[in-house]
């Protein structure tokens, strides 16, 4: 496995490297559902890439970026365990070196949910999506449902830019109690991670209602609602949304695939799910 860092070196060794290449974005501090993607990834491909690099660009102000758990040690020998060809671990300076002011930013998809919560964490996304693009090349690269927006908008900016790359998705890993992995779970108090799978739980109540028939977005909606407020460690309900998979509308009425997602805060942590309707 080679490890790099230099971004003119990850161009050449991706240019070099036998086809089909994948590639894995991630931000480190890697889990089961990160290595759910790479072992996707390496079945699909001769050669396979992960990228290493917390995104500066994606974090709003005041928001987790300092406290964002890094140990590229550790995440280097569990890619090794799974067979990783290239390893780009770029520092900030590499991605964004002095005088860099050219962003990505993607269209309305962007301004809703995640984005209105968090303002140009988009823009963020896109524009080192863009640039990891660009210096590997790969024929396929691989995201998770769990972060059902970003798969959207990842969706959105290959074909309107002609990436030309294959976005595979790749199903929501998560413990056996429904709670979906996340690095940001290993800020939840015992208590906190006690209640989490009430997430799981609100979502799952409402795609059995639906498969029972029940097509109202407002309904739905309030079903989750509900039965996160019944959790008292749930401090804060960000937003429960049933949208349209292609616009991210919210829907009156579910005609086709609807993403029904939330976010929703218990003390300090932010935790987000999604689950496909349709
Ligand atoms: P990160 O949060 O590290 O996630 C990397 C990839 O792993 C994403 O595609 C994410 O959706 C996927 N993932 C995380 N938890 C998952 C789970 N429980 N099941 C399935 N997949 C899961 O997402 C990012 O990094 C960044 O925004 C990035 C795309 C790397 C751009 O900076």
């Amino acid at each position: 496995m080679r490890i790099i860092e230099n971004s003119q070196e990850m161009a050449q060794a991706c240019r070099e490297a036998c086809r089909p290449l994948g590639l894995v974005p991630t931000m480190g501090a890697l889990h089961e559902g990160h290595l759910t993607l790479v072992r996707r990834a390496r079945q699909e491909n001769q050669r396979l890439a992960v990228s290493i690099f917390v995104n500066p660009t994606q974090f709003s102000q005041g928001e987790d970026l300092s406290r964002y758990p890094r140990d590229l040690e550790r995440d280097l020998a569990l890619l090794r365990q799974e067979g990783v060809d290239l390893v780009y671990a770029p520092s900030s300076k590499e991605i964004y070196p002095p005088g860099f002011d050219t962003w990505v930013d993607p269209g309305a998809l962007a301004d809703r949910l995640e984005g209105a919560a968090r303002p140009g964490h988009f823009r963020g996304v896109a524009t080192v999506v863009t640039k990891l693009f660009n210096l590997v090349r790969p024929d396929r690269a691989y995201f998770g449902q769990k972060d059902g927006q970003q798969v959207l908008v990842i969706q959105r900016l290959v074909l309107d830019l002609n990436l030309g790359v294959e976005v595979v998705v790749v199903p929501t890993v998560r413990e056996p109690d429904g709670l979906a992995l996340s690095t940001r779970n290993s800020y939840l108090t015992p208590e906190q991670r006690k209640a989490a799978p009430v997430i799981f739980r609100a979502l799952s109540q409402a795609l059995v209602l639906h498969r029972h028939g029940m097509a109202g977005g407002e309904e739905l909606r309030s079903v989750v609602r509900r039965i996160l407020e019944l959790e008292p460690l749930v401090e804060q309900i960000e937003y429960v949304s049933l949208a349209d998979c292609g616009t991210l509308e919210e829907l009156d009425v579910i005609a086709g695939r609807a993403m029904l997602s939330v976010a929703v805060r218990l003390g300090q942590t932010r935790l987000i799910d999604n689950l496909i309707l349709y």
